[in-house]
């Protein structure tokens, strides 16, 4: 794996990727340093069965998807643009791999090689650990260049100056329709804090099901039996 410091510098390390349980997932928020969201977690509730942790509940949307695709897909779940925002804030910690973001660094469209909307040495920075040819597929780039640990809103501040790694992450902070509330929550971490507790939430109730159709997990991230 790749690790990828501010703006270019780069140092390498092979780990085992996949942050795919929600236990995991806890584990790393409370793992990272500094503030993060307090978020109560609805116990009891009866799952799908097939439920295999956070990505696998319901399976993020390829990074290469355009914002009204993505509001749609929000919006057939019930969740709001402004739930989106929220949601994508969860970029402020992990990472990506290359393939991942590549469509943003190279051949972008019939004009721009590079997003234009890309902070351009960022995304050259990108290049170099993500060759167009002979590609190393376990290389993976920082979600958050700026406070890569901390669960902040510092990733709101990096759309704003166009360090978003996805796609779907830089287009945030250029659609008119979703900008102002990367602004908002840039600008305050309590109100980005109180949106993503509100938006997991919201999330965390997608699909649950009721009678013999699901369990009630002792564990959260695996089957009882
Ligand atoms: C807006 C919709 C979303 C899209 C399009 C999206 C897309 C992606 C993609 C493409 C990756 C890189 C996967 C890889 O290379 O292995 C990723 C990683 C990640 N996403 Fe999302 N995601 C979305 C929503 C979320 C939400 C709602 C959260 C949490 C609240 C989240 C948390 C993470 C984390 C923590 C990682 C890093 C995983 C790791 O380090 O292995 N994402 N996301």
């Amino acid at each position: 794996m790749l690790w990828q410091l501010p703006l270019g510098t780069w140092l390498t390390w092979k780990i085992v990727r996949g942050l795919c349980t929600v236990d995991e997932l806890k584990l790393l928020v409370s793992n990272c340093t500094g503030g993060r969201p307090k978020m109560g977690c609805a116990k009891g509730k009866k799952r799908w069965a097939g439920f295999q942790g956070f990505k696998s509940c319901w399976k993020p949307p390829s990074g290469k998807q355009k914002n009204s695709q993505l509001i749609s897909l929000f919006k057939s779940k019930g969740l709001s643009v402004l739930d989106m925002v929220a949601l994508s804030g969860g970029h402020t910690i992990g990472f990506s791999h290359c393939m991942e973001f590549m469509p943003g660094i190279y051949s972008y469209n019939k004009t721009f090689d590079i997003d234009p909307t890309m902070n351009q040495d960022y995304a050259l920075s990108l290049r170099g650990p993500c060759p167009r040819k002979n590609l190393d597929p376990t290389v993976v780039a920082l979600n958050d260049v700026t406070t890569a640990f901390i669960f902040d809103n510092a990733y709101g501040g990096n759309l704003q100056k166009g360090l978003g790694l996805l796609s779907t992450d830089q287009m945030l902070g250029v659609d008119s329709l979703t900008r102002p509330y990367v602004n908002i929550m840039a600008r305050d971490q309590q109100i980005f804090f109180n949106y993503f507790v509100k938006a997991m939430i919201k999330m965390s109730n997608i699909g649950v099901k009721t009678g013999s159709n699901g369990e009630i997990r002792s564990d959260c991230g695996s089957f009882n039996g």
